[in-house]
């Protein structure tokens, strides 16, 4: 069975869509924020803060590496800025199968509204932040993803059943 990498913008459901698709086949979910997180023993915001995006971006990659050699069966849900590195792009489709969990501007924008813990959605317009960093990121996750699934208006229960069909 090939494992199952989930990318996908801020709020498209990679965490809970990943915890259910684990719970499904009965394997292991790992998810990459909560990892750093409990490896680095701060929030992300924390790490934003005090070591700049990039720090993170490394720790992201580091993490992509070490997977990247594992043989254990596990479905993966990446943070939304994944992808952007190519070296990452790479690591993610070595580690299984990619698929974009795609949601619309107006979906995020109200899934995301009031959010505290995203560093880069703090602070100014939330949607000209999500339309800016969508517009940099949709063509990279078109081309990373061998599956691209939408998942607006959709249950997180029937986009795995969509999931497990494919
Ligand atoms: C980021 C997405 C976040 C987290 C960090 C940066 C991004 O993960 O990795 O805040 O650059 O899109 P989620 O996609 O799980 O929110």
């Amino acid at each position: 069975m090939k494992r199952i990498v989930l990318i996908g913008f801020m709020g498209a459901g990679k965490t809970t869509i990943g915890r259910r698709l684990a719970k499904a086949l009965s394997c292991e979910m790992i998810d990459t924020d909560e990892w750093i997180e409990r490896k680095q023993g701060r929030k992300i915001k924390e790490i934003f803060e005090k070591d700049g995006e990039n720090a993170f971006r490394d720790m992201e990659t580091a993490l992509l590496k070490e997977l990247a050699e594992s043989k254990e069966m596990f479905v993966l849900s990446v943070g939304g800025g994944m992808p952007v590195r190519e070296e990452n792009r790479r690591l993610l489709q070595k580690i299984g199968k990619v698929v974009y969990l795609k949601a619309t501007k107006a979906e995020l924008l109200k899934r995301l509204s009031g959010d505290q813990k995203r560093p880069l959605l703090q602070g100014g317009s939330l949607e000209e932040k999500i339309t800016s960093l969508m517009k940099k990121r949709e063509r990279i996750y078109q081309e990373t993803a061998q599956i691209v699934l939408l998942t607006d208006r959709k249950y997180p229960k029937d986009v795995v059943k969509e999931l497990l069909n494919l």
